[in-house]
C-alpha cells in the first residue's frame, strides 16, 4: 500500500506518460480511490453553516469512461463512496492523470486546466439572494488540490490535537526547518505515536494516538509517514501513514522498520524520552537518513532527569542525551583537532553537518562533513612546523 501511493506521488511530479503508466499498473479505481481519500482529509470546514447535506459527484476521466466518486459533506463532516447521483448539488470532471498530478503533484506542476465545474443549484434566482452551501463546498473541495492548505504548523498541531504546541513549544522550530521542505516527496518516521488517556494506562491504549502523524501528512502533503511505537497501534495506520510495532531501544526491531521504510529524509524521536533509548536509535537510525535529512530529537530536558535515565549533577556524560549531543559539537569541527590529540573521528564526525538546538529539542543536519581542516601553517606555531 505505502508502496504504491509513494509510486503515484512520485508519478505526479513526472510527464503525462509517466502518470499514464502508474495508472495502468496500480489501477485507476483504486488510484481514483487514493485521489477522493486526501481530498476528503485536506477538506476543511466551510466559514457557514451547512444547513442539508451537499452531494458533490467527482468524475475522474479514463480512457473513454469514468469512474465517479459522491461526496457528501454535512455538518458532522465529509464522507465518501463510490457511485452516481441523479441530481447531485455540485459535478466536478477531471481527467484522472490530470488530477493525480493536481493532488499529489508538485505545488508548481499541479493543473486544473482541463477541469469542468458545474454547479447544479446555480440555476434558480435565490442563488443571488443568497448563495447556497453548494457553492462554498465546491470552492473548499476545489481548494484542496488548487491552494492546498497551507496551514501553519501552529494551527495544524492544535487542529490535531499534537502536544508540539501548548504542553511544549517546538512548532515554530519545526516550521524554521521544515518548510522549505514542505513540497517534497519525503519519507518520515516519527518515534512514538502518543495517544495519552488517564483511564487508559497513559499511552498503552492501542485504539488512542496518532495526533502529530496526521498533523506530519497534513502538512506535507507528498510526504508517506511512518510512525512506530512500543504499544501496537498499527490499526491506526490510513492512506500515507503506516504504524509499525517496534521498541526504540531494539536496534534489530528498528532494522526491520528500516526495511519496510527504506531511507528516510526526517526522523522524529518523541518515544521513551530515555536517554539510553534515544542514543541507540540515534546511533541505528542515523545512518539511514539520507544527506540532506534531519534528525530531532525532543524532550532533552529528561537528559536532566534521573528518572529517564539523565543527570543533573554530571553534564557531559556520554550516556546521557544532550551529553552526547555535546559531544557532537567538537565532532563538527574534528578536522580542526590537532594530531597530538587522542581523539579518533567516528561516524557521526563525518556525517554530521549542522547542530541546531533550542529549549528541550534538537536538529541534527546529516550531510558529509570533511570540508577540511585549517592550513598547517596556522595551525601550529611557527617552531613546531616541519
Ligand atoms: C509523547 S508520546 C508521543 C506523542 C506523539 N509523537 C505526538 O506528538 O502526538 C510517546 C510515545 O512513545 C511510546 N514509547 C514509549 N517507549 C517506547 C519505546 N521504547 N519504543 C517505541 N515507542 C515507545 C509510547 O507508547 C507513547 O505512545
Amino acid at each position: 500500500m505505502a508502496n504504491d501511493i509513494a509510486r503515484v506521488i512520485l508519478a505526479a511530479g513526472c510527464r503525462d506518460e509517466e502518470i499514464a503508466a502508474v495508472i495502468e499498473s496500480v489501477g485507476p479505481a483504486r488510484i481514483a480511490g487514493m485521489l477522493v481519500d486526501e481530498i476528503a482529509y485536506r477538506w476543511e470546514r466551510p466559514p457557514v453553516e451547512l444547513g442539508e447535506e451537499v452531494v458533490v459527484q467527482l468524475c475522474f476521466g479514463h480512457d473513454a469512461g469514468e469512474i465517479s466518486y459522491l461526496v457528501r459533506v454535512g455538518s458532522a463532516g465529509v464522507a465518501y463512496e463510490p457511485g452516481v447521483a441523479e441530481k447531485p448539488h455540485a459535478r466536478v470532471e477531471q481527467d484522472l492523470r490530470e488530477a493525480v498530478r493536481a493532488v499529489f503533484g508538485p505545488d508548481d506542476g499541479r493543473a486544473a486546466a482541463g477541469r469542468r465545474l458545474e454547479l447544479c443549484v446555480s440555476d434558480s434566482p435565490t442563488a443571488f439572494v443568497q448563495p447556497p452551501a453548494a457553492f462554498w463546498v465546491a470552492q473548499r473541495l476545489l481548494a484542496t488540490t488548487d491552494d492546498r492548505d497551507r496551514s501553519g504548523l501552529t494551527e495544524l498541531a492544535s487542529r490535531y490535537g499534537s502536544d508540539k504546541w501548548g504542553i511544549h513549544r517546538y512548532t515554530p522550530h519545526y516550521r524554521h526547518h521544515f518548510e522549505p521542505l514542505r513540497d517534497r516527496p519525503l519519507t518520515i518516521l516519527e518515534i512514538g505515536v502518543g495517544g495519552f488517556s488517564l483511564s487508559a494506562n497513559g499511552y498503552g491504549d492501542p485504539a488512542r494516538g496518532g495526533e502529530s502523524l496526521r498533523m506530519w501528512k497534513h502538512y506535507f502533503p507528498r510526504a508517506l509517514v511512518y510512525g512506530i511505537d512500543i504499544v501496537d497501534k498499527r490499526a491506526l495506520s490510513e492512506q500515507r501513514i503506516t504504524i509499525l510495532h517496534a521498541d526504540q531501544s531494539n536496534p534489530a526491531e528498528l532494522d526491520e522498520v528500516i526495511r519496510e521504510t527504506g531511507p528516510l529524509d526526517i526522523v522524529i524521536d518523541d518515544g521513551s524520552h530515555r536517554s539510553e533509548h534515544v542514543l541507540t536509535s540515534l546511533r541505528t537510525l542515523f545512518p539511514h537518513l539520507r544527506n540532506g535529512g534531519l534528525y530531532v530529537i525532543e524532550d532533552l530536558q529528561t537528559s536532566y532527569w534521573p528518572r529517564f535515565g539523565g543527570n543533573s549533577d554530571v553534564f557531559d556524560s556520554p550516556s546521557t542525551s544532550v551529553g552526547f549531543l555535546k559531544s557532537l559539537v567538537d565532532g563538527l569541527n574534528h578536522e580542526e583537532i590537532l594530531d597530538s590529540s587522542d581523539r579518533v573521528p567516528g561516524d557521526f564526525d563525518r556525517s554530521v553537518r549542522g547542530l541546531h538546538f533550542y529549549h528541550n529539542i534538537v536538529f541534527i543536519e546529516k550531510g558529509l562533513n570533511v570540508e577540511g581542516g585549517g592550513p598547517v601553517w596556522l595551525r601550529y606555531p611557527p617552531d613546531h612546523q616541519g
